[in-house]
């Protein structure tokens, strides 16, 4: 077992048990609420913007259909992410690094994940570092430092990132404990190996087997109260949650 701080806690898609997720509501729930990160998974639209979208699709999160990689920003942006009565926009990565970026009352950091990597070869890489570049975001002192942690499935994508900016933090996500608890992360440079909850309770010795090669355990999603405390109790570094607030609470209170 790791001791040390609790798990900071990283607002899955936002508040998105309370607000529908990628939306400024939900992101700005999740800061009044306490989180200490902000999760996004970003996609390239067809004329070449970052938008905070999970699918491949628009189908189940706004009241339009199709491709996100076949829609140009503005045709994305005539649709309504919200609920019924709470209308939302489509959010892009500029506006939630500025979102971030503007909540000055403590430090927050935002977990990009980049989805459909290897279909773009690395364009999607490409786009994102150079829009960390525009904020100064790409080139942190140390990665402690970092208000931004990059974070993909694709080992491929991972190893990009380190080659272009070695000092940003990067999390290797996976689904099995034999690829996360194999070469795979040290290969690549990745800061953190991300188990989901699913993993990490079958193999909770990954966490402490990540720890003695220098990394840090994302888990995700955790929300459960009982999965919580076994975050806490393994010295998990990062709880990602669809509930910050009640995480930050029962973290608070044990
Ligand atoms: O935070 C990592 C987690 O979000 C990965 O799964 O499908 O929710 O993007 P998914
Ligand atoms: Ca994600």
């Amino acid at each position: 077992m790791t001791g040390g701080r609790e798990p900071r806690v990283v607002a899955h898609r936002g508040a998105s048990a309370a607000k529908a997720e990628h939306t400024l509501a939900a992101y700005e729930l999740a800061l009044q609420e306490g989180a200490d990160g902000l999760e996004c998974d970003v996609r390239l639209t067809r004329d070449g913007h970052l938008v905070c979208i999970h699918d491949r699709t628009v189908d189940r999160t706004s009241t339009g259909s199709g491709m996100v990689s076949e829609m140009t920003l503005a045709q994305l942006e005539e649709l309504d992410y919200g609920t019924p009565g709470e209308p939302a926009r489509l959010l892009t990565l500029r506006q939630l690094i500025e979102l971030t970026l503007d909540w000055t009352s403590r430090p927050v950091k935002l977990f990009v994940e980049t989805k459909h990597p290897v279909r773009y070869g690395g364009l999607v890489e490409a786009k994102l570092l150079a829009e960390l570049a525009r904020f100064r975001l790409a080139t942190p002192a140390s990665a402690d430092f970092s208000r931004v942690v990059v974070m993909s499935f694709s080992a491929a994508a991972v190893w990009r990132v380190r080659r272009s900016a070695p000092l940003l933090p990067t999390v290797l996500l996976g689904e099995t404990s034999r690829y996360l608890g194999g070469s795979a992360a040290t290969t690549v440079g990745a800061t953190a190996i991300g188990p989901s909850i699913f993993t990490l309770r079958q193999h909770p010795e990954l966490v402490d087997k990540a720890a003695a090669a220098g990394r840090a355990t994302y888990c995700w999603t955790v929300d459960d109260p009982a999965d919580v405390d076994l975050c806490r109790d393994l010295g998990v570094g990062w709880v990602a949650t669809n509930h910050p607030g009640r995480t930050k609470l029962l973290l608070g209170a044990s």
